[in-house]
């Protein structure tokens, strides 16, 4: 009876430990970012046709998720990389990127964009929010170079003008 009443204590235990790790990742992303919320699929090529993405275009998901965008870009012939956060969505990410055979295509990198470089890319792929875009835009001016784009979902830079607009989705090109 002792036993039985030990394992259910250890697994309720174990289950609140699972819990509070999903929340405190997700608070420490939505500190440091934004939470996580999803593109939607069917706007992938909205996305690829403001870019004009070129097939030798190293393309980046700048807060990944779980990687479906990063998939959804190498499906479409791109080598796409995913810088995320959450490790929790890492793990899902590169599980998933496995388990349907983009390993070639696509990478979902654990790191906190804000300490990485984004000289190296073409195409930069941002949904956030409005909070993070003032410093992202000055990240973005130091380093991306001249030709660079970025796609915005929603929500746009206080000072870099776009050069095109669809629906939601925002191009900037790097001058
Ligand atoms: C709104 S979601 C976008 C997910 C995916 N890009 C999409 O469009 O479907 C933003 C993602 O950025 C991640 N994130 C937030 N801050 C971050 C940071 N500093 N470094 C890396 N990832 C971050 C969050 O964990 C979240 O998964």
């Amino acid at each position: 009876m002792l036993v039985v009443l030990f394992l259910i204590i250890a697994l309720i235990a174990f289950v609140c430990i699972l819990l509070s790790l999903y929340f405190i990742f997700g608070l420490y992303a939505t500190i440091l970012g934004a939470p996580y919320a999803e593109t939607k699929k069917k706007d992938l090529q909205t996305i690829l046709t403001l870019a004009k993405a070129r097939s030798e275009d190293k393309i980046l998901d700048l807060g990944a998720g779980d990687g479906r965008l990063v998939m959804a870009f190498a499906r479409a012939g791109f080598k796409a990389t995913g810088w995320e956060i959450n490790p929790r969505l890492v793990r899902r990410a590169n599980k998933l990127i496995r388990n349907n055979s983009l390993k070639d295509k696509a990478l979902v990198k654990r790191v906190n964009f804000w300490q990485q470089s984004v000289a190296d890319y073409d195409v930069i792929y941002v949904f956030g929010i409005q909070r993070m875009m003032p410093r992202l835009e000055k990240k973005f001016m130091q380093e991306l170079m001249p030709g660079a784009k970025v796609i915005v979902n929603y929500f746009i830079f206080p000072n870099w003008s776009f050069d095109r607009q669809d629906g939601n989705y925002y191009l900037y090109i790097k001058s």
